[in-house]
């Protein structure tokens, strides 16, 4: 009996598809921090580590599966979405053989804490209720279910708005829509909902009143912070939520160390990670799986998706970093465009309009004006001048060029690839170069500069004349 209470299961309602959010997606694909709302309350729910979660899919059923790539939870359709009791019931048979407690979420509810869940669970095992429903008390209640109490306060029973009577709308406490049951009660009592109501569906929280018949308890947590509890129906719930959690992300960074200048504009997604004493200034976007080390300094209006940076790193004012690597003491920008498969040494600078893609660049090595480096790996402590174009690209294929250690690229170059350019290799100003140039050499393009003297003012003449 004991060991079958540290059971827990878990069960997250999805298939519903937002008509208020008037879209082609289904709702809880709808993303913030990056990634769609059930994926959120996914995590959360895995804190606990369940032994079984199954995902109720309905509306856009494949796209929801495929936007979780784990094979670790258990898909369940419901073909027709008669309500949440309906949804929770056709997970039944997933759970006929499973002993422990079942935590219900709503995939439309993203915010939801572990600590929240927790308690739950904890006052359900503590009061060995039937049921234990989450509540909040709001302000502004309406949309959700009301929380009947009885003059002891217990809890009666959740009624839905829709079906409540002017004097029930005016309570304040809300059901949250996340439950603890004790799964055999739970699916025998669903099997007794009905769906007599206003809007004909079978009603999860219906198994509170069916609960208090049997005579079993039913318990509530309420939650501390509403903002959890809140669910997504619309595109401006959405864009306060993300919001929301924008702020809670943000504020985790400052309290682990890092510095915000503005936090009202600094985008950091679920999955990044941050060292301290790093400053990050305003319009900054860090997104995806990037990583950025201690004591690093990005400016403003930075993009970063997919990128791991070392520690020290300065990203001067507007740069695009996707991603690309970049160690320790690097520096970036302004005006820096980093394409996928960049890979800079400690120490490297990438100046304005600079653009780089597949390129592996060495330690100390310099490109700080107007170029190109696609498709090319650059030694160490070389200087690429202003305006150097990689022609990687005749059409058809991608070609490498290859620049060795300590090499000066002088300005104005076409490095046409497949091309070498061994250690020490020096190329004079304005030079297209064709061939591979051994280590040491010069290369230089045949080229006679001629000068006029007197041009300017002759063309001058003969245009004024043209125009008589
Ligand atoms: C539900 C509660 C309400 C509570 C609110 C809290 C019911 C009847 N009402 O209302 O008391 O205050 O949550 O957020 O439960 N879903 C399915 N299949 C269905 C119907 C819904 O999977 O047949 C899913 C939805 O995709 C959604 C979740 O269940 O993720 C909740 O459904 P929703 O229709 O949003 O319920 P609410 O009206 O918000
Ligand atoms: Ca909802």
């Amino acid at each position: 009996m004991t060991e079958a209470l540290t059971e827990i299961g878990v069960i997250i309602l999805a298939a519903g598809q937002g008509t208020r959010m008037k879209s082609g997606l289904p709702k809880v694909l709808h993303k913030i921090g990056g990634k769609p709302l059930f994926l959120h309350v996914l995590k959360t729910a895995k804190l606990l580590r369940p032994q079984r979660v199954a995902i109720v899919v309905g509306h856009g059923a494949d796209a929801v599966r495929r936007a979780y790539g784990g094979s670790d939870v258990i898909w369940v359709t419901q073909e027709e979405q008669l309500g949440t009791g309906h949804a929770v019931l056709s997970t039944k048979r997933n759970f006929a053989d499973f002993p422990g407690d079942l935590l219900i979420l709503s995939g439309d509810v993203p915010l939801i804490q572990e600590r929240t869940l927790r308690s739950m669970v904890a006052r359900h095992r503590k009061e060995q209720a039937a049921v234990t429903l989450l509540t909040a008390v709001l302000d502004e209640p309406a949309g959700y279910g009301r929380i009947l109490r009885d003059g002891h306060g217990a809890v009666k029973a959740s009624v839905e708005e829709k079906d409540a009577t002017d004097e029930q709308r005016r309570i304040q406490e809300v059901n949250a829509g996340a439950y603890v049951a004790q799964g055999e009660f739970l699916f025998e009592a669903l099997e007794q909902v009905k769906n007599d109501n206003r809007q004909g569906e079978y009603y999860l929280p219906d198994i509170a009143g069916i609960g208090l018949g049997q005579g079993r308890k039913i318990a509530t947590v309420q939650v501390g912070d509403p903002k959890e509890m809140m669910g997504i129906n619309t595109r401006e719930e959405l864009a306060r939520m993300e919001k929301s959690l924008r702020e809670r992300i943000n504020k985790q960074w400052m309290d682990a160390g890092v510095t915000l200048k503005d936090p009202d504009t600094t985008y950091i997604e679920d999955g990044v990670a941050i060292g301290r004493d790093t400053i990050i200034g305003p319009n900054t976007q860090l997104c995806g799986r990037t990583v950025i080390g201690e004591r690093c300094q990005i400016d403003g209006s930075a993009y970063v998706m997919d990128t791991q940076i070392g520690n020290d790193v300065h990203l001067l004012f507007s740069v695009v970093l996707m991603n690309s690597q970049a160690e320790q003491g690097a520096i970036i920008g302004p005006f820096a465009h980093l394409r996928p498969g960049t890979s800079l040494a400690a120490n490297v600078h990438i100046g304005n309009f600079v653009e780089t893609k597949a390129a592996i660049i060495g330690v100390g090595t310099k490109a700080n004006h107007l170029t190109y480096l696609g498709d090319c790996t650059i030694g160490r402590d070389s200087n690429i001048g202003a305006g150097t174009i990689t022609c990687n690209y005749d059409g058809f294929a991608k070609y490498k060029t290859q620049i060795g250690d300590r090499v000066q690229v002088g300005s104005d170059t076409t490095l046409v690839a497949p091309v070498t350019l061994g250690d020490d290799v020096y190329v004079a100003t304005a030079s297209t170069v064709r061939q591979d140039v051994p280590a040491g050499a010069l290369v230089y393009n045949e080229r006679q500069e001629r000068v006029r003297e007197g041009w300017t003012e002759k063309k001058r003449q003969k245009m004024k004349d043209k125009t008589k």
